[in-house]
């Protein structure tokens, strides 16, 4: 199903021409035409609230954004998604990720395979495993029972875990320790295992493939590590400390991981879209199988509103038009993600494989290089840390950058008068980026210190704010297993979104394969007998530096 050129579609062109005649109409202005900005431009959904109306947006802007999805086919794209047609077409794969939360009736059956059935079945094993490790049933080869848990993997296989431990840290087990190694560097797993007792702990082998290089090696180390420094230790102990989460069966026997111990899950579940998936064990482990039925549900509710609701009243149709309107009309190259909680600090760098691995492409469907530009680059850190850092670059600086304020008005702490800061620092800084502070505002404000007419001159341009700078704010009541879920499938179907508009495969990554076959070739230059290097005279000059060293 492959698309027109996005610049020649006719809603395109309208929005361009719209485009030159709203550029120039501020924020403030836009504030000061319209009292109803807030109740016009915000939407309720799945139990996340979402403030858009800081953005340069009229009512008409929103209906060619809605022209536009509508003239990309994007409900019959939506739909295709969700009865599982094979919408990665270069990997002739579907993309059922939505199918990982959805209660198992009405049956889902693809190509065959029932599942729904399959889906429901291995939640079941996922169930018990984890109650037998948190009750402390399962027990480690010398009778201990389990204290660590350590997920070992990589990008999809570890941001999302990671990711959700540490932002419902309050609903973790108070007798398990999460652990996270991904990094090929022994740093990484150095770290952890001097911290863990080998007869305690469960290694948990996250890899779709289980090929990738940094967790095949950090595997091997882990099982090493194990079989070498733990007490009287045989082979057939391994069963009780290493299981794997993985499509590929005959890998992970070769590994010597009892298939017994191997938690699947299928080619339709990209790795980035894979925490609802037994990818998720490390999760269920850390916060029971009960919240992580909960955090599967409101990411199904999450999934059912955009499914179902029009696309004006959709929120993650309304948050990628948005940043649609942003990349390709206004020309702003990145987004900023700015939770106000701390516990959401990994949420930034799981967006960033999220968005930057979906639809970092410049090929449409087709094969033909785009017209227009896709995926912003996505970056942030948790407020108010970040106000202390870049946000001047975001107030001031030359190029705009639109961000996403995320918050809950409620605290996961019971800390007095933290939160009600927390969130005054999050309401002021939307606030600033769109009003900013102009130079009469700035001089009038001087004046009123009595500050001298020559310095006001001097300083006024240093203290001016241009403003004008849209944000998204994102609110929940509390960050639950529930909110969390529907967090993130905000997220993902905002990527389809934009996917279907620019008209890429936001389920591919290619992009990612060139450094993995070189940096295999350098490993055999480095470690094999040296051979004649016929790399460019960089590359060679750096690996005879190494092979000096090593
Ligand atoms: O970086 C490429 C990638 O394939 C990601 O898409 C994926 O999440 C990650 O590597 C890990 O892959 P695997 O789960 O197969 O080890």
């Amino acid at each position: 199903m492959s698309q027109p050129s996005f610049n020649t579609t006719a809603a395109f062109q309208a929005l361009h021409a719209h485009h030159a005649a709203i550029k120039d109409k501020s924020l403030r202005e836009l504030f000061a035409a319209d009292p109803s900005r807030f109740e016009q431009f915000s939407i309720k959904a799945a139990g996340l609230f979402l403030d858009y109306a800081k953005n340069n947006v009229t009512a008409d802007t929103m209906a060619q954004l809605f022209a536009l999805a509508r003239e990309r086919q994007l409900e019959a794209r939506r739909e295709a998604m969700f009865r599982g047609e094979k919408i990665n077409t270069t990997e002739h794969r579907a993309v059922l990720h939505t199918a990982l939360r959805a209660p198992s009736l009405p049956a889902l059956e693809v190509d065959g395979q029932q599942v729904s059935v399959d889906v429901h079945a291995v939640l079941q094993r996922i169930q018990a495993f984890t109650t037998a490790i948190r009750s402390g049933e399962w027990l480690g080869h010398s009778g201990k029972p389990i204290t660590d848990i350590v997920n070992i993997g990589i990008g999809g296989s570890d941001l999302g875990p990671k990711m959700v431990c540490q932002a419902l840290r309050p609903y973790q087990h108070a007798h398990l320790n999460m652990h996270f190694v991904s990094n090929v560097d022994g740093d990484d797993l150095d770290a952890v295992l001097t911290q863990v007792d080998p007869q305690s702990t469960l290694f948990v082998i996250a890899s779709k493939t289980f090929t990738t290089a940094e967790t095949m090696m950090n595997a091997h180390s882990a099982r090493n590590w194990f079989l070498r420094t733990g007490n009287d230790v045989q082979e057939s102990d391994l069963r009780k400390h290493f299981v794997a989460v993985s499509t590929n069966l005959e890998g992970v026997t070769a590994f010597g991981i009892d298939p017994a111990n191997m938690f699947p899950f299928w080619d339709w579940v990209g790795g980035r879209y894979s925490v609802w998936s037994s990818i998720g064990l490390s999760v269920a482990l850390a916060i029971g199988f009960e919240r992580f039925t909960e955090f599967l549900a409101g990411a199904h509710a999450m999934d059912t509103h955009f499914r179902n609701a029009p696309l004006e009243q959709n929120m993650p149709v309304i948050l990628a038009l948005l940043g649609v309107w942003y990349r390709n009309f206004f020309d702003y190259r990145s987004l900023s993600i700015a939770p106000y909680h701390q516990d959401l600090s990994n949420f930034p760098s799981y967006l960033q494989q999220l968005e930057m691995e979906s639809n970092g492409k410049r090929v449409s469907l087709d094969g033909s290089m785009l017209d227009v530009a896709s995926c912003p680059i996505i970056w942030g850190n948790v407020g108010t840390n970040g106000q202390h850092a870049y946000f001047q670059l975001l107030h001031q600086g030359s190029d705009i950058t639109p961000v996403d304020f995320i918050a809950t008005l409620t605290a996961s702490n019971q800390l007095p008068g933290h939160q009600a800061a927390l969130l005054a620092n999050c309401f002021a800084q939307s606030e600033a980026f769109m009003r900013g502070k102009s130079a009469e505002e700035v001089r009038a404000e001087m004046q009123a210190k009595n500050v001298p007419t020559e310095e006001i001159d001097a300083l006024l341009p240093h203290r001016t704010f241009p403003g004008n700078r849209p944000s998204n704010t994102i609110l929940m009541t509390a960050l639950t297993p529930a909110s969390l879920g529907a967090l993130i499938a905000l997220y993902e179907h905002k990527v389809f979104v934009q996917g279907v508009i620019w008209d890429v495969n936001s389920f591919d990554q290619w992009g990612v394969e060139l450094g993995k076959v070189l940096a295999s070739n350098i490993l055999g230059e480095l470690t094999s007998t040296p051979a004649p290097l016929s790399h460019d005279s960089s590359t060679n000059g750096l690996i005879e530096m190494a092979r000096a060293a090593l």
